[in-house]
């Protein structure tokens, strides 16, 4: 496809026009060309948003800074910016490392573990709960609603279905605010909450909207870093060797672990804002653009022998995190919590295996992300 067909038409069940980008250059002009491209379909064209969300409760998903263009992207972004600095995140390491530590030693108790429930889903989630002040017993209904949406996210026809978990998501997140304002703390929620009631940077709407897209965007894409990540490395005895002699090679191999086996497989959607040409092919305003992210970060004219895994390599510009105005927010924090899960695993469990006796690999159905249901 890179080669002969760079932008490929798509068939949609709905009947949407869609194409997919898969070269790395073309990733990159897509994702920082906000004159072509809009990711407010709203604004665009409001017949084509109200067929996709009929329902009110869907201003949960997309008033946020993800599905926003500027000016209204930079203030969306710049109220939360702060807490996800590269300092702030690096005075979490301990913290990070000690839950860690925690789930290791269960898991030691067991004596087996299935990486994805055991380990790679719970570690991201209670690192963003406790950023947000979100309580414990309320892992597993979160993990619930936000699987039920990535699993219907670009597809019209299951989004409807999951229209009840993402109304018992608001109603959620609407009773923790007026819990948090009742009693405020030093968490993320209540930081957003004196953002919209005393400086009014921020609508009701976009509050709510905001506190889902972290929880969301703070786990679901974690996960798959550390799941595809061990997976990499027991697939590829050499590097997994290198890595565990050698603790510096973390740094490089998070980023090598990143471009090989992309936890988020395509970027979220673009639209088309007019008209236009490209690859001789024609693309019309509404159009849907699906930017492969996977596929740019195995493009040859980028990374040389791309589909070896090398956790030494150099010239690593890797496409895992996106590219323009909405590169990830949340990168210095996956990055760390990446790297203190798969070195701290390796570290303390020398005889980590693929258990091929029970059940086999199972990845997770939907395009957008990329990571393993279950393995054992
Ligand atoms: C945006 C990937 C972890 C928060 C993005 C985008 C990508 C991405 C590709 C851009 C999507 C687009 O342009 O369509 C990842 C990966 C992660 C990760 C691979 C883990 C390995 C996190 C974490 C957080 C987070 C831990 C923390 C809350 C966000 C936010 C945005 C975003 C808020 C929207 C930024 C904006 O629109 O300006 N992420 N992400 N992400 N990510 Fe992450």
């Amino acid at each position: 496809l890179r080669q002969n067909e760079p932008l490929l038409e798509i068939a949609m069940p709905d009947g949407q026009r869609a194409w997919l980008s898969t070269r790395y250059d073309d990733a990159i002009q897509i994702l920082k060309d906000d004159e072509r491209f809009t990711k407010n379909l709203q604004s665009l064209s409001p017949e084509d948003y109200s067929a996709i969300m009929p329902h009110k409760e869907m201003d949960l998903i997309s008033k946020q800074m993800l599905s926003s263009d500027p000016p209204d992207h930079a203030r969306l972004r710049s109220i939360v910016s702060k807490a996800f600095s590269p300092q702030m995140i690096e005075d979490m390491q301990n913290e990070i490392q000690r839950i860690t530590d925690d789930l290791i030693d269960r898991i030691q108790e067991k004596g087996s573990m299935e990486i994805i429930a055991d380990f790679a889903f719970p570690l991201p989630i209670i690192v963003i709960s406790q950023m947000l002040g979100i309580p414990e017993n309320d892992h597993y209904l979160v993990k619930k609603w936000s699987s039920d949406f990535i699993e219907s996210a670009n597809n019209r026809d299951k989004l409807k279905e999951a229209f009840p978990s993402i109304q018992a998501f608001g109603r959620y997140i609407d009773e923790l605010i007026t819990e948090r304002r009742k009693h405020p703390g030093s968490d993320l929620i209540s930081m957003l909450i004196q953002a919209h009631d005393n400086r009014d940077r921020l609508t009701a709407e976009e509050l709510s909207s905001t506190i889902w897209l972290l929880i969301v965007a703070g786990h679901e894409t974690t996960v798959n870093l550390i799941g595809n990540g061990l997976l990499a490395l027991l697939e590829n005895p050499d590097q997994l060797r290198l890595w565990r002699s050698d603790p510096a090679l973390a740094q490089p191999g998070i980023e090598e672990l990143l471009r090989y086996y992309s936890p988020v497989e395509i970027a979220t959607s673009r639209w088309a804002r007019h008209d236009f040409t490209w690859h001789g092919k024609n693309v019309r305003k509404s159009d849907l653009i699906f930017v492969g992210l996977a596929a740019a970060n195995r493009d040859p004219d980028q990374f040389e022998n791309p589909d070896r895994l090398d956790i030494t390599r150099k010239k690593n510009k890797h496409m895992a995190f996106g590219n323009g105005i909405h590169f990830c927010l949340g990168a210095p924090l996956a990055r760390l919590e990446g790297k203190i899960a798969l070195s701290t695993l390796l570290r303390r469990l020398p005889n980590l295996r693929i258990d091929t006796t029970s059940e086999e690999l199972k990845w997770r159905s939907g395009i957008l992300m990329r990571g393993l249901e279950r393995f054992p």
